[in-house]
């Protein structure tokens, strides 16, 4: 990782961490156990690749950082949302996420379902009334038009409808990449466009190469973390290692071979640096994201 990447990455990340314990609500309030699993699932050391994206996007655009803490909440919201479903027993089935208990054996199935349903429904609210977003009233509506997209059967949940009906099955490239980018595509690509619309006069050329840019990384995102289950260990995941295959999922080096998925990646990586060569040195931490989400380790 570049040492400018690593340096905004701490930054943030506290900025981050900060942003989302003040936006959840109190263990005290009730319901207590369901505001209780909620924190546990979102204070637990994520890597909060999506809120950075924000803010890397927001720094290529010359936005102020402070007017982005909500879309960066609201996008970490519904991810973490997403990771507490997807490790229900009726999906993934996992019981190690961050390094620790998944939120249903940490508490109960119910209690992880409704704790996910309600970060969804925090995620939009922060969206519609945060004070600290300056975007006009219509520039939030797209905001939550894209999130809504980004998460719904045409984004991440049609993604991950997909992947659980093709458990088993062997998809073609083409097949394998369309889940890919609506599972985990979509809400990164979301990361980078709720950046882009809380600025009134956003180049619209530089619009749709900054979402080319996050098509290609989410793309690369998803294929890395594949590649990951099969050659990490679950002491570094923080999740346990190999689920894909014991889960029967179809994953790029199921069908390229783990050299094939690598290169895969490290193409998209190049298609992404390519979406971003009429910007200056003001997008390097997005070139520097890039590369982390390809040579990352967990
Ligand atoms: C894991 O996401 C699930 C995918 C969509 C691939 P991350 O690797 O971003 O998980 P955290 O947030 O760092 O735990
Ligand atoms: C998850 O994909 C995508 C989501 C929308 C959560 P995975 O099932 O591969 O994610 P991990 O490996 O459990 O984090
Ligand atoms: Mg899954
Ligand atoms: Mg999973
Ligand atoms: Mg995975």
């Amino acid at each position: 990782m570049s040492s400018a990447l690593k340096e905004y990455l701490s930054l943030s990340q506290e900025r981050v961490e900060k942003a989302l314990e003040d936006r959840l609500p109190s263990e005290q309030l009730l319901p207590q156990k369901l505001h209780q699993a909620m924190r546990y699932s979102v204070l637990n050391g994520g890597k909060r690749m999506r809120p950075m994206l924000t803010y890397c996007t927001g720094k290529a655009l010359g936005i102020p950082l402070e007017t982005l803490d909500g879309p960066a909440c609201a996008v970490e919201f519904i991810h973490v949302y997403s990771l507490i479903h997807d490790d229900l027993p009726a999906m993934d089935d996992d019981d190690l996420r961050r390094g620790k208990p998944t939120c249903h054996v940490a508490y109960d199935e119910a209690t992880a379902i409704l704790a996910g349903d309600a970060l969804q429904a925090l995620a939009f609210e922060i969206l519609a009334k945060d004070p600290t977003i300056s975007a006009t009233p219509e520039a939030r509506l797209k905001m939550l038009i894209s999130l809504a997209k980004a998460s719904g059967s045409q984004g991440m949940v049609g993604g991950q409808a997909i992947d659980l009906q093709s458990v088993g099955t062997r998809l073609n490239l083409p097949e394998l990449e369309n889940m890919h980018i609506h599972k985990t595509g979509a809400l990164i690509r979301a990361s980078v466009n709720l950046a882009t619309f809380a600025k009134a006069d956003v180049d619209e050329d530089a619009v749709i190469k900054l979402d080319h840019y996050a098509k290609c990384i989410g793309l690369s995102f998803q294929v890395k973390d594949d590649i990951l289950d099969e050659e990490s260990d679950t002491a570094t995941l923080g999740k346990t290692q190999g689920k894909d295959k014991d889960n029967d999922k179809p994953t790029y080096p199921a069908l390229l071979g783990l050299a094939g998925a690598k290169q895969k990646a490290q193409e998209l990586h190049e298609k992404a640096l390519a979406s971003l060569s009429d910007f200056g040195k003001e997008a390097d931490l997005l070139r520097d994201l890039s590369l982390y989400i390809i040579q990352r380790t967990h």
